[in-house]
Order: structure tokens, then sequence, then C-alpha cells
């Protein structure tokens, strides 16, 4: 048996946000493997792995079981936070949805979320809309990653209650929503790369919009705004290197 869990990148980064002695839940955990690589790093954590479909359900359980971490990490079938009870974890994991889902999720758990005062979110698409859900809900963005990885770019938030100062100005916040205030101070690489994608993507959006017969103007107007934002921020990595 092996004691290595073979993680992705991606999940390797979205982990190093958790604290040492983490009582947390991994919401959507698939096959279970951060939590058990969590805990196998840190014998001080434990963790409870949720998953709303059966096959996953059973994945779950089978990897805790090869790793036997059975006493430390709690596997159960259910949909988003009704798996957990009140009071039971301080943070939270929900990695590899789409932001409106992850939003979703903690919306319609708002009642579990007394005690998470950390939450580590990995949206695939639409990361605006959890920064969003976490402005609304009292948790202050204070760390963001990305990187890329077999092709595919991702964006990890992480949030926390008891944070004061706002990584948020005024003047600047819908494009600091729409590239995430870390991300757009740091300007790494997987980020250039991502945001030269989009741009790309949304001129032919914008082009398929302009032919259509009935134009919803405002999103027109919007996308080219967004358009612009992103124009600007590519040109202004292109100009530093
Ligand atoms: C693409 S996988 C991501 C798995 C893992 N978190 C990762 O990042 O690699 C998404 C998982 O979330 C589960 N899921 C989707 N909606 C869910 C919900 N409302 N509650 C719990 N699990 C959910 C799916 O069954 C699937 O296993």
């Amino acid at each position: 048996m092996s004691f290595n869990v073979n993680l992705s990148e991606r999940l390797k980064q979205v982990a190093s946000f958790l604290p040492t002695g983490a009582l947390f839940a991994d919401i959507g955990s698939d096959h279970a493997y951060l939590p058990c690589y969590v805990c196998l790093q840190d014998q001080t954590s434990q963790a409870i792995a949720g998953e709303v479909n059966e096959g996953p359900y059973e994945s779950a359980l089978r990897t805790v079981q090869q790793f036997k971490m059975d006493d430390r990490i709690d596997v159960r079938l259910g949909n988003g936070l009704a798996v957990l009870d009140q009071q039971e974890v301080n943070q939270l994991v929900i990695a590899g949805m789409g932001g409106s889902l992850i939003r979703n999720i903690l919306e319609e758990g708002k009642d579990k979320l007394d005690a998470v005062n950390h939450i580590i979110a990995q949206p695939n698409i639409d990361a605006r809309s959890v920064r969003k859900w976490f402005i609304e809900n009292g948790y202050v963005l204070e760390n963001e990653g990305i990187l890329e990885e077999n092709g595919h770019i991702y964006e990890i938030l992480s949030a926390k209650r008891d944070i004061r100062k706002s990584p948020y100005q005024e003047e600047i916040k819908e494009r600091q929503l729409l590239f995430g205030p870390y991300l757009m101070r740091e300007k790494n690489t997987a980020f250039f790369n991502k945001w030269l994608h989009e741009y790309e993507k949304l001129q032919r959006v914008l082009v398929q919009m302009e032919e259509a017969k009935v134009k919803d103007q405002a999103k027109v107007l919007q996308f080219n705004l967004e358009l612009k934002w992103m124009e600007e921020i590519i040109n202004e990595i292109d100009n530093q290197k």
C-alpha cells in the first residue's frame, strides 16, 4: 500500500492555504485525495469529506480506507453543507467546480457557517461570483493563488472572517472583482496567460453579439468595458517584460 497521495499541483496549492491542525470539510471531495493528503502530512488535522454523488462517495470511502484514515476523515454522502452539523468545522474547502455552484453551496448552507472562519475556494470559472459572495457574507479575501497545470489555469481564493482590512479600493473595485485584487497586483505568467485567453474569447463573443438580430445592449456595453480592462492589464504586463 502506498502512503503517498499523488495529488495534483492544483490541489497541493489549495491544501497549502489550510493551517496546521485544521478541522475542515472538503465539499465535493470526489476521491477524497485532498483530505487524505492533508491528514497524512499533518497528524493534527481532521476532515469531513462531503460528496453528493454515490460514485465519488464510494471512491472517497475507498481512498480513506486505503490510507487508514477512517479515524480522522469522515466521508459523508449529501448535498453541499447539509452533510455538516452545526459548529463541526472551522475551515471549508470547495474546489474544482464552477463559481456559481460554489456560491450556491455556500448560500444554501449559510446556517452551517457559524464556526467556519476560513473558506478556500477554487472555482474553475467565474471566480468573481465567489469574491462577491465573500463580500456579501462577511468573509474578507486575504490571499489568492493562480497556477497553470495540464493546459488549464486555476484560481484559488482564500477568505477569512476575522480580518478587518479589505483588499478592495472603491475606484477600481469592479476590476479587482474580475481579476482578483491579489492576482492583479502580482501579475504572474499564469495570470497573463489566463487573461490573454479570456480577452480573445470575449472578442469572439462580442463579434457574435454584434451580429445578432436582437442585441442585449447593456451586456454588449459591459463586455466592451471588460474587454478594455483586459487589454489594459495585458499591455501593462507586456510593457513590464
Ligand atoms: C470536478 S469534481 C472536483 C473534485 C475535487 N474537489 C477536486 O477539486 O479535484 C466536483 C465534485 O463535486 C461533487 N459535487 C457537485 N455538486 C456538489 C454538491 N452540491 N455537494 C457535494 N458535492 C458536490 C461532484 O460529485 C464531484 O465529485
